[in-house]
């Protein structure tokens, strides 16, 4: 099936590209509750078209955006520049929180790639790499779990996506031994799975 050349979100437009993902029924669960504030310091991971990064940096929060994918960045960039917030973007080429050492963010966000799939010989292309995930569909949600304290400030906290194929149940019990709470702010149930949109939060916050 051919892809589109652009997505919307409302009335908001943002040009694809082949090797970049297709912002998709997770994106918008995010895109739907951003709670952004104008100087916040703001964190997207793994930002593909650039969509979430760019709807963060209209609020007026210091943006960085990274990817593992140099054609998502590339392409996040150019629909930064058409919508005016590319002076509010810095992009980073990486793996998860790399291009990020030693810096901390009040808000981190995440629509990470939970698909499970089997081991195989050939490694996946990049874009594969948007959704493949491991045997049990954990294998980037559990780095980025064990690295997130790192990177949040006192009063921090990480929004991000999860499916039912990926074991949420994990997800809502890691944080507690770590002095981490973690809220489900949504849930969509989709013909095979549902996703469970989270907010991690150090315990004594609220
Ligand atoms: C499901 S897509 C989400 C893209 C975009 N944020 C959205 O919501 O439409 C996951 C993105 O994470 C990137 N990614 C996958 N593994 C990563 C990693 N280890 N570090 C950084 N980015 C990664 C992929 O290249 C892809 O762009």
């Amino acid at each position: 099936m051919d892809r589109p050349n652009v997505v919307f979100y409302g009335e908001e437009e943002f040009k694809l590209h082949p090797d970049v993902y297709e912002p998709a029924e997770d994106t918008f669960l995010l895109a739907d509750n951003l709670d952004v504030h104008r100087g916040e310091r703001v964190l997207e991971l793994g930002t593909g078209c650039g969509l979430l990064a760019i709807l963060a940096a209209k609020t007026g929060a210091k943006v960085v955006a990274t990817d593992i994918n140099p054609s998502a960045l590339e392409c996040a960039r150019a629909n930064a520049v058409a919508h005016g917030v590319a002076g509010h973007i810095d992009f980073r080429l990486g793996d998860l929180f790399e291009p990020v050492s030693g810096e901390c963010f009040d808000l981190i966000i995440f629509n990470p790639p939970y698909l499970p799939v089997a081991p195989r010989e050939e490694l996946g292309g990049l874009l594969d790499r948007a959704w493949e995930a491991g045997p049990d569909g954990r294998a980037v949600i559990d780095r980025f779990l064990s690295e997130l304290a790192w990177h949040l400030t006192t009063n921090g906290s990480a929004l991000f996506v999860q499916s039912s194929l990926a074991d949420v149940e994990k997800t809502i019990r890691a944080p507690k031994a770590s002095g981490f709470q973690v809220e489900v702010m949504a849930r969509e149930k989709l013909w095979s799975e549902e996703l469970f949109l989270l907010s991690f939060f150090r315990s004594n916050n609220r």
